[in-house]
Parts: C-alpha cells; structure tokens; sequence
C-alpha cells in the first residue's frame, strides 16, 4: 500500500509514523508513506496556501490552485483508489470503512486547516471524505495519523500474530474481553481462575461470555445493530 498524505504540517506526523507498528510496516515495506507539503505547491513568493472567504466570515480558507497542482502531480505519477479529505462532515471512521480501506492500493490524505478548504476541492478534487469522531480537531494532520494507523495495522504481515488483528475490538462488533499477565497474585487482587486453569476449550467460551457482557455493558448500540 501507498499512502500520500498532502498537509502543511508534515513534521507532525515524524511522533506517529516513526515507532509502533507503523515503524514496522514501512520497514517492512508493506506501507509506502509519502508526505507533500503542500507549500511547495504555491506559486506566490510568500508560499500563502489560504485566504480571505469570498462574502466575507471569519477565518481563512485552504486555496484550490495548490492542492490542485499536488493532487495533478500525484495523479499523473500513478492511479489512486481514493481521494481522501478528513474532514468532520465525513462518514465516521468504523473498523469496517478501516477493513474496507485496508485493502487499497493506492490513497491520498488531504488535510485541511483554518476554516475549512474551498468548496471546488471537495466538489471536483477529492473522491471521499472521511470523520474520525463527532468532535472538531484544529486540522486534519492527527486525523490523517489516525486514519493510517488504523489501516496500516490490518495489511496481512504486518501484525506480528495476524489473529491479534481478528481479534480487536469491533472486528465482531464486540469489544474484546479482559487480559492479564503476571503476576497471579498483586496485592491480592486475582486473575480469574479459569485462565489459570489450562482448559482450551472452557476459557475460549469464558472469553466470548465477557466480551459480550462487557459489549452490553458499555456499548449495547453494538449489539442491537444500530450504532
Ligand atoms: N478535521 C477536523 N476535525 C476532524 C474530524 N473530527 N475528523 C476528521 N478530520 C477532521
């Protein structure tokens, strides 16, 4: 997978892809992440990528002509899957829209700032537009992070033990059960006994029983379907 993500904020991103597993898929070379600063797309000496909102309001808004010029570049270089603008108006990032974009070939992460991005980007130039939560973050770069990360962990190899992955939170609309570790005993406060107990076979149902008890517990909506 490749992964082009313009932004005008492009050390932002040095904490998130740089450790964890995105670390290791790109030396894996199952993820290609490139980052475009969008000023470099500028024609303008003071390398301005926004300006005032035509009828007035407050704020600035992102230019079309960059992100145009960066877009015509990445699109003359090779074929893209999706356009992506993160964006709070977007459909809400799920684990299905994560599987779905998990299989994808080519992608691009536009991230706005100020204002909002001038209107014809969004009618003409970006294919999707995608939220990561009912909130408004100050732009889309910790999105675009979270949107990757997301992805990113779900390509075949790139989870050291691939079950792991299956056995995420959501990927059965459940959330997962409780884990331990050592010790058995902290402070008198004990792991259950059936995990202790060596039975395959007992605590795989104990596992599906809290998981679901928890999933109805905190997040019912997931159960009855409708989130
Ligand atoms: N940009 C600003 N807020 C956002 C959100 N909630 N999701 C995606 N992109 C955003």
């Amino acid at each position: 997978m490749r992964i082009d993500i313009i932004t005008i904020f492009p050390e932002m991103f040095d904490g998130p892809f740089n450790h964890s597993i995105i670390k290791r898929a790109k030396e894996k070379n199952s993820v290609k992440i490139h980052l475009h600063n969008l000023r470099d797309y500028t024609s303008n000496k003071y390398k301005s990528v926004d300006d005032y909102a035509f009828g007035g309001g407050a704020g600035m808004i992102m230019k079309i002509e960059p992100v145009d010029k960066c877009l015509s570049k990445l699109k003359s270089e090779r074929n893209y899957d999706e356009i992506i603008y993160l964006s709070p108006d977007g459909e809400l990032l799920d684990q299905k829209l994560a599987n779905k974009y998990s299989t994808f070939e080519n992608l691009i992460l536009l991230c706005g700032h100020y204002k909002g991005i001038d209107e014809r980007i969004r009618e003409h130039l970006i294919t999707k537009e995608i939220s990561i939560g009912n909130y408004v973050l100050s732009g889309g770069e910790l999105a675009a992070a979270v949107f990757t990360d997301s992805i990113v962990r779900l390509i075949p190899g790139v989870l050291s033990d691939e079950t792991s992955a299956l056995s995420d939170s959501f990927q059965d609309d459940i959330l997962s059960p409780p884990v331990y570790t050592r010790p058995r005993d902290y402070k008198s406060l004990k792991v259950p006994d059936i995990l202790l107990s060596g039975n395959e076979k007992e605590i795989r149902k104990w596992k599906l029983e809290q998981a679901i008890e928890r999933t109805k517990k905190r997040r019912p909506e997931l159960l009855s379907g409708d989130e």
